[in-house]
């Protein structure tokens, strides 16, 4: 455990200047720094770090957080380890391990505070990662010495070469291979060790056995290159096909994809890459000369997934196979783009033939075949409306009704301006729908419409809570004088109500932030929490705010006007009822509102 206190002296003390420019050079530009961001490539610098607020924020790619992000996403650590670089780098000392503070709203999120709680705070990652090398290096001299193993790659049309460059090896059979590999196998740190790397199982207190038995071993890299775990694939046709590293603190499914690491170079190269299915087809694809491909692990593509690959290219192609199981994946990555895209993103489909898969594929018609096929890929929108059309029947009025409706909750996600115009006028043809009453069923929202009061921030555009909102990032100790009353009274439903809320929440849960005059990020220690994004956007508009107006009054003007919106909200409320029908206590209420 991590406590927050200790995270935030941590932020207090580093500048993200410095740790920023340890990594990116920055260059002063008014009251900010700035670079050409590290995460998308660009050519003009839009990527800016506020020294007096703490966090960066990218223009471009919408890259944000606080120096402790900035570590994860571009060292790829963990959060535990960003903070320990971080710490280490400011000489703290992180505090010993203490029993639960909590984290915000309960929230247990992936990556912060939640990992310790299997009582293995002595197991330092680093200790994983040598146990996997250790293995890795293991399991790749018995590939060599295992005839079988090298055959059934053979079969598979890998040459040693490509075995080599992934790393192939193989975990022979028999249960306690291991014992031999460990050298200090018996001691207790040592299991704990291997049982944590996911490399042993424990059956009972005395018997431990190898989780890997008679199995090619694929190792997985994180983006660092580092060995974070494995997929084991049987022989023959056992079951389970793949066998993979359980989830630690090193491995994250839903954050890795295979071959990432090695891929880099090569997706910048050729400027688009190809998401997979299978370890197996990634390495199908290198064997014919194909380096920009990634896999997902054995789940979902996850939105993480494709904002990291959107950092390094701006066309996915998601390739799967043409059976049933390969269209319901493919559904999930366009479901979890969605919100991701933006015009001058290009994600599209290529779905295989059935029974295919891109291994079996370039192995049969070989690499010129395979990239003809990425030609004639199905652009994201296609998709979406083939797909949906193929559940509605469009020639009755309930089909259209159905189609809208399934339409809906896709569409409000998809942001980007152009694509959203394009996708709504398609949905408008295929329902026969009016443009103007789709909009208005549809509701969506644009980005050009966000940035719109993002970029020229006249007064009448930003709404009352979107004011508040800025001026308790900017400086929370604002919340001492916020009438507690008044967030009872919100009872709209709308984002910025609910982010509002959750922001006083957090605040109200970490009480030193405000008396510290923090000047650090306040949206970065959200972690997950689903309103963290429209916070940071609203923190980038204090951005500007180098020579803040005067915030005070700033700040009593808009409680103000907030509290004459609410009166009138409720006077109008309670007009509408029948006089006959208030209470004595509404009526006293109405009285006491309009003498306001
Ligand atoms: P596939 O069965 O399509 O994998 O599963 P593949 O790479 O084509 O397998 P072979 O070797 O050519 O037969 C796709 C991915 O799903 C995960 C693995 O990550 C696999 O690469 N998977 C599949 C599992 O995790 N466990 C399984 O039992 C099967
Ligand atoms: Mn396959």
């Amino acid at each position: 455990m991590i406590p927050q206190s200790f995270i935030h002296d941590l932020l207090n003390r580093v500048d993200i200047v410095d740790a920023i420019d340890r990594h990116v050079p920055l260059k002063k530009a008014g009251a900010n720094f700035v670079a050409c961001c590290p995460f998308h490539s660009e050519k003009t610098p839009s990527f800016t770090v506020s020294q007096s607020k703490q966090f960066y924020h990218c223009f471009g790619c919408g890259a944000h957080g606080n120096a402790i992000g900035f570590l994860i996403e571009y060292s790829g650590l963990s959060f535990v380890e960003a903070v320990k670089d971080l710490a280490a780098y400011a000489g703290m000392q992180l505090p010993a391990p203490e029993q639960q503070t909590g984290t915000f709203s309960g929230q247990a999120t992936t990556d912060s505070f939640s990992y310790d709680q299997n009582n293995n705070s002595d197991v330092s990652p680093q200790a994983l990662l040598d146990a996997l090398q250790t293995a890795t290096r293991y399991y790749r001299e018995q590939l060599k010495v295992s005839d079988k193993a090298i055959a059934y790659l053979k079969k598979r049309g890998l040459s040693g070469q490509i075995a080599a460059r992934f790393g192939i090896g193989y975990a022979p059979s028999g249960w306690q291979n291991l014992e031999a590999v460990f050298a200090d196998y018996k001691s207790e740190k040592t299991r704990k060790i291997l049982m944590q790397a996911g490399l042993i199982i424990s059956g009972d207190e005395t018997k431990q056995y190898d989780r890997f038995r008679d199995r090619i071993m694929f190792p997985i890299l994180d983006q660092k290159g580092r060995i974070i775990g494995f997929g084991g694939r049987v022989l023959g046709t056992e079951e389970p096909k793949y066998l993979n590293s359980p989830e630690t603190v090193l491995f994250e499914k839903g954050r890795e994809l295979y071959n990432f690491f090695s891929a880099r170079r090569a997706i910048r190269a050729a400027n688009y890459v190809i998401v997979v299915e299978g370890y197996m087809d990634v390495i199908a694809l290198a064997q014919h000369g194909i380096d920009n491909t990634v896999a997902a692990l054995g789940t979902a593509t996850t939105s993480f997934h494709i904002q990291k690959l959107l950092r390094q290219t701006d066309n996915i192609i998601f390739c799967f196979d043409g059976d049933k199981a390969g269209r319901k994946a493919a559904w999930r990555a366009l479901e979890n783009s969605l919100s991701l895209l933006a015009d001058g993103k290009y994600l599209s489909f290529l779905f295989l033939p059935e029974g295919a898969d891109p291994d079996s594929y370039i192995n049969q018609f070989g690499k010129e075949s395979f990239e003809q096929q990425l030609k004639h890929t199905l652009p994201l929108s296609e998709f979406l409306f083939k797909e949906l059309r193929s559940e509605a029947n469009l020639e009755t009025s309930e089909g259209r009704a159905k189609l809208i409706s399934e339409a809906k909750p896709l569409l409000q996600q998809v942001t980007a301006p152009a694509l959203s115009l394009i996708l709504t006028r398609r949905l408008a043809e295929l329902s026969g729908i009016g443009q103007g009453e789709l909009n208005e069923l549809l509701q969506i929202k644009r980005t050009s419409e966000i940035h719109k009061t993002e970029k020229n921030p006249r007064r009448q555009s930003i709404t009352l809570y979107r004011r508040l909102i800025r001026i308790l990032l900017y400086d929370p100790s604002h919340l001492t004088k916020l009438d507690r009353r008044l967030l009872v009274e919100w009872s709209e439903k709308n984002e910025e109500v609910a982010a509002l809320k959750t922001l006083v929440d957090f605040l109200d849960a970490y009480p030193h932030l405000i008396e510290n005059e923090s000047a650090f990020s306040i949206a970065a220690c959200l972690q997950d929490n689903q309103y963290r994004a429209l916070l940071e956007n609203i923190e980038t508009e204090t951005l500007e705010w180098s020579n803040p107006v005067d915030l005070e009054l700033e700040f009593l003007d808009t409680l103000k006007k907030l509290q004459q919106m609410q009166h009138q909200k409720r006077m109008a409320e309670l007009h509408s009822k029948p006089l006959n029908l208030l209470t004595d206590e509404e009526k006293r209420e109405l009285r006491r509102l309009a003498l306001r």
